[in-house]
């Protein structure tokens, strides 16, 4: 699969990077575009840069080019997820402001009917970003909080971005064995 990663200025950064790391070793073709604020979030709480990112895709896009291959449908991407997904990006993408790349690239996700993942994340939230949210998933948009579950009693904060980056693999249909899988009790 062809599958666009945005990285946006929420907090929670790390589950971008465990997640890119998951898909590059699944062997999909990986596109990463990162925001302003997703470079500063990504130094800030992972202490990772151009190098990392780079290492971690197949392309990495800028996101003030909207003349990039994935900013058109005819690039025939399968699937995009923005994680974190930012409170102004998903306002963005709800209003149709295809301004910078990772919003034009969703933009298109949406015309072309593919796969689109918002992994959001604010708290609390105000109704402006719970109508962004209803408006998205009456589309078909896949709104998925950063709320990992505890129900398989994680021991790390690595285990807990591992639960969301597989959970996020599963929105992308994508088998996994990446997050523990709830076997009963
Ligand atoms: C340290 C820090 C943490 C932030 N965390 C969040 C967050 O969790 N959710 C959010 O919607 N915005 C958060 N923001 C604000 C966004 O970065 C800001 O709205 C920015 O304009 C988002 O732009 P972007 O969507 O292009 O990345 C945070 C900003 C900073 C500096």
């Amino acid at each position: 699969m062809r599958i666009i990663v945005g990285i946006t200025g929420a907090s929670g950064a790390l589950y971008a990077m465990e997640l890119l790391r998951h898909l590059r070793a699944s062997g999909h073709e990986i596109h990463a575009v990162v925001s302003a604020y997703g470079w500063k979030l990504l130094e800030h709480e992972c202490g990772a840069g151009r190098a990392e990112l780079a290492g971690l895709c197949n392309y990495l896009h800028e996101n003030e080019n909207l003349a990039a291959s994935i900013a058109s449908g005819s690039f025939r991407a399968d699937a995009m997820v923005i994680v974190p997904c930012s409170m102004r990006t998903l306002a963005a993408v709800a209003a149709g402001m295809a301004d910078k790349l990772i919003c034009r690239a969703a933009d298109v996700m949406l015309k072309e009917r593919k796969n689109l993942i918002l992994a959001v994340r604010e708290s609390p939230l105000s109704a402006i970003h719970l109508e962004n949210m209803l408006k998205l998933a009456r589309l078909g948009v896949c709104l998925m909080p950063l709320c990992p579950g505890f129900y398989h009693r994680p021991q790390s904060i690595a285990e807990l971005a591992a639960m969301m980056a597989g959970r996020i693999m599963d929105a992308l249909n994508i088998p996994n064995e990446v997050c523990q899988r709830w076997q009963g009790m």
